[in-house]
This record gives C-alpha cells, sequence and structure tokens, in this order.
C-alpha cells in the first residue's frame, strides 16, 4: 500500500485548505493535545471548545489535574457526555505524574497502556506533541479511506479494520506527520463528509474510487445487521 503522492498531496492540501486556529493547535504540550483528543473521542469540534478552554484554566497542566478531587474534574466534565471519559481522564493523569513524572511519553505503545488512550489517540499525541511517525484511525479516517480506496466491506469488522490499520501504516509520510494527521482528521471534518461530501475541493478527487464510481453514498459500507 506503500504510496508516497498521498501524504505529499494531504500535507499540502492542510498547509492551504486545513484548521490551523483550534485552541489545542500550535502547541506541542502534550498534555494540552492529550485533554483536547480524549474530549474530541465522542464529541464536536465547537463543543468541545469551551469545555476545553476552562479545563485548561481550572487545571493548567497535569499535576494540578491529577492533585485535584475527582468530584472536581467531573463537574467540570459535566455536560459532555460518556463520563467514562473523565474518570480515565483523572486516573491516566494520576499514572502519568506517578510513572512518568508529568512528562507523557512520546512512544505510541506507552501512552496506549495509559487509561482511556486507544490506539488512535496514543498515535494521534504522539505525533502532535513530539512528532512521532505513527498512523491514526478514527471513524473519520475509515470512511476517507473507504471511499478512496473503495473498500466495500463494513469498516467495523476485525479483518477489515486490520486492512485498514495497514493502509494507514504504509501511507505515513517520513516527514510533517503533525500537518498530514491534522489533514486526515480535518478532511474527513470539513470535506469527505458523511453526507454530501465536497469531492470538488478534495485532492484525492483524481484518484478516489468511491467518486470515480459515484458510490461516495454508499461507501464506507454501512454495519449489517
Ligand atoms: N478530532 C480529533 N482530533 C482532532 C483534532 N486534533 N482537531 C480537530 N478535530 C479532531
Amino acid at each position: 500500500y506503500f504510496d508516497p503522492e498521498f501524504s505529499a498531496a494531504l500535507i499540502t492540501w492542510q498547509k492551504q485548505h486545513g484548521r490551523h486556529s483550534l485552541p489545542w493547535q500550535n502547541t506541542s504540550d502534550a498534555y494540552r493535545v492529550w485533554l483536547s483528543e480524549i474530549m474530541l473521542q465522542q464529541t464536536q469540534v465547537t463543543a468541545v471548545i469551551p469545555y476545553y478552554l476552562r479545563f485548561l484554566e481550572n487545571f493548567p497542566t497535569v499535576h494540578d489535574l491529577a492533585a485535584a478531587p475527582v468530584e472536581e474534574v467531573m463537574a467540570l466534565w459535566a455536560g459532555l457526555g460518556y463520563y467514562t471519559r473523565a474518570r480515565n481522564l483523572h486516573q491516566c493523569a494520576k499514572q502519568v505524574v506517578e510513572k512518568y513524572q508529568g512528562i507523557f511519553p512520546s512512544d505510541p505503545q506507552l501512552l496506549q497502556a495509559l487509561p482511556g488512550i486507544g490506539r488512535s489517540t496514543a498515535a494521534a499525541v504522539a505525533a502532535f506533541s513530539y512528532g512521532t511517525v505513527a498512523a491514526i484511525l478514527d471513524g473519520n479516517v475509515k470512511r476517507v479511506f473507504a471511499r478512496v480506496f473503495g473498500i466495500n466491506a463494513y469498516p467495523g469488522l476485525k479483518p477489515v479494520e486490520d486492512d485498514l490499520w495497514l493502509r494507514a501504516e504504509a501511507l505515513l509520510p517520513k516527514a510533517g506527520i503533525a500537518a498530514y494527521t491534522q489533514g486526515l482528521m480535518d478532511l474527513g471534518a470539513t470535506l469527505c463528509t458523511r453526507s454530501k461530501p465536497d469531492c470538488l475541493r478534495c485532492p484525492f478527487q483524481q484518484r478516489c474510487v468511491a467518486f470515480a464510481e459515484g458510490r461516495t453514498a454508499e461507501l464506507p459500507v454501512r454495519k449489517p445487521k
């Protein structure tokens, strides 16, 4: 699946048309990157922004978060939903302080061992904070790949997901991992949307299987019942 033109096209697009002013961008503070990625796991950007800013005012560092009573963390999370995230967030902060002296590791394998951090979140935190070259694969990225590569199977199935991870790793750039990773997220969030994708503006239009076959509405394949 190796194809250096894929990442080159995406990085160019990200620099020209991607998002550059979200509150958690333009920082390499792993604590801020991690906090944003946990909040963004199951919540839209516009809903996350005020919570993210309020969290940072109350807990400017991972030490502040780790030292806070869990009730205070839960109170600041109230309204964001998926409250397991908040409990894991607090546990994770405590572990980073105890095991790593408050410094998030740069190795995705170590990040993934922490509460609430899955494979994709670990890669995003490592890429944005430390420039570690690692693959992400969230719902948006699955949709982009399913369309560009014409994946004719439900991406939630284990063998299909395994194949998508292999593709995600093979496509990684040697340089520019932060712009590349943000580009995948931005493409999925702004152009390659679930309904009415804006294929006219897409850097992958010329190579997209779903576009060529007029099947953007059918891909990704929906969950079988
Ligand atoms: N969704 C998940 N991570 C994100 C990020 N860093 N920026 C925008 N949306 C996201």
